[in-house]
């Protein structure tokens, strides 16, 4: 499993609308026939929000929509990019000479992230020029991992034109890391789960080393996607990294209360594994070694012993530097027991009691508590729209992926599962108002998906 390479399947592109579509297009567009196709999928992230950057364990699952992309490699050393949505402009740039801007998240960009990342892999200085025409039907800026679908689908067109050979999880390694030359520090869920993702399963996808583990979601309920229409872009602000920058001073912190080297610590799973204590007990050390009112940087600098300047260049990140307030309380509480709800959550798909999508339930309703009061990464309409789902019938709601806008999860009765889309269409999208874009609504069950695969004409 953790060898495997991801499949190449053979298609009549005839058969698929959308590829069928793809290929007339890149045809009008570059004036030949695409070689191959690449798909990788976005996610919904069920149950562990926040947590991947502090090295614990996620539960998400991989959803049908994806980015497609239809590749011609050609003997120039130049890649033209375009997407199908005229939305998103075209790129023509040297193959071999990959900048990207991290004070603009262009959509171009995450391309050249994925791209890269498997170039300087394999230190190629002369990778082949490629046409490219983009295809994603991901909601953009929802929570559902577009940008990282984009990501994992770059590094393998790239790695299927340089003809080499990587396993799933290798690739999740270099999109995870490749991904932050955007500019954000996110962890290494959504390009996992983009590429580890089989059909029919949820994952617990486990770091340092990576593994994917299935997770059996119950028969009886289903999981429904809701967007609450405000988009959240997380490169575009500094809210992400402010929460990384948040949860590493906090283990610098525990870590100096407990007397570790704190110097060299990152992370909170660090801190617990150094400790060899459990994830209750490092709330309780949590309570012991933080205070509920917000840091600022000189106290930092004093409970460690370091210079201002020292915080900025050693530690704090490029958008981080003049952040005033960090609460470091608040934010190790949400991570050690949001860890804590995912072990519980597999637990319970593992046992599976009758009494199991109730329990399911309630450590979302639990998730989305933590994520909106201590971890504050929800806003207004997420919280209305995970109150509207549990009113309809869903047995748990809460946000999905980075939160500050995007979409909610919840875990619904399949039997409730007709009149639980009528009524939350109702309650939600129809509003007297008409502030919500229609094409942002969006409303539907999903089932778990596969991963990132490359596609042969037959
Ligand atoms: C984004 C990041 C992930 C993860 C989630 C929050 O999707 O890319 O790594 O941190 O936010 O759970």
């Amino acid at each position: 499993m953790a060898t495997e390479s991801p499949a190449t399947r053979r298609v009549q592109v005839a058969e698929h609308p959308r590829l069928l579509k793809l290929k007339e297009m890149f045809n009008s567009k570059f004036g030949s026939i695409p070689k191959f196709y690449v798909r990788a999928p976005g996610r919904v992230n069920i149950i562990g929000e926040h947590i991947d950057y502090c090295g614990y364990s996620v539960l998400p699952m991989a959803v049908e929509q994806d980015v497609l992309i239809a590749v011609e490699p050609v003997k120039t050393y130049t890649l033209q990019l375009a997407n199908t949505n005229p939305l998103y402009p075209d790129l023509s740039t040297s193959a071999n000479n990959i900048q990207i801007d991290k004070t603009k998240p262009l959509w171009h960009n995450y391309f050249l992230c994925g791209l890269k990342g498997i170039q300087e892999h394999f230190g190629v200085s002369n990778l082949t020029g490629m046409n490219c025409l983009v295809d994603g039907n991901i909601p953009p800026s929802s929570g559902l991992s577009s940008s990282s679908a984009l990501v994992c689908c770059a590094g393998l067109v790239t790695l299927t034109v340089l003809g080499r050979n990587l396993s799933k999880v290798e690739l999740a390694e270099i999109c995870a890391k490749s991904e932050r030359y955007i500019g954000t520090e996110g962890g290494g869920m959504d390009q996992s789960i983009s590429f580890l993702a089989e059909e029919g399963t949820a994952k617990l996808i486990e770091f340092s080393p990576l593994r994917a583990t299935d997770v059996k979601l119950p028969s009886g309920a289903v999981f429904v996607i809701a967007n609450s229409c405000v988009e959240m872009n997380k490169a575009a602000t500094s809210h992400f990294n402010i929460r990384v920058m948040e949860c590493r001073l906090a283990a610098k912190l525990l870590a100096k209360y407990k007397s570790l080297q704190w110097d060299k610590v990152l992370r909170l799973e660090e801190v617990q594994a150094k400790l060899g204590i459990s994830l209750e007990e490092m709330l309780l050390v949590t309570e012991d070694a933080l205070h509920p009112e917000p840091y600022n940087p000189e106290e930092i600098c004093r409970c460690l012993g370091i210079s201002l300047e020292e915080l900025r260049t050693q530690i704090l990140s490029p958008n981080t530097q003049d952040v005033l307030i960090f609460k470091l309380y608040q934010r190790a509480k949400h991570v050690y027991s949001e860890a804590a709800r995912v072990l519980q959550f597999k637990k319970i798909c593992e046992e599976a009691p009758e009494n199991m999508v109730q329990l399911l339930g309630e450590l979302m309703n639990q998730s989305h508590m933590s994520c909106r009061d201590m971890y504050e990464c929800s806003c207004p309409e997420l919280d209305q729209l995970v109150d509207i789902c549990r009113k309809f019938g869903a047995q748990g709601s809460r946000l999905t992926g980075a939160g500050w806008g995007g979409c909610t999860v919840s875990i619904v009765p399949a039997d409730k599962l007709p009149s639980f889309l009528e009524n939350v269409h109702k309650a939600y999208y129809h509003r007297s108002d008409g502030s919500l874009a229609p094409e942002k609504q969006s409303l539907f069950a999903t089932k778990p998906g596969g991963g990132a695969l490359v596609l042969l004409e037959a």
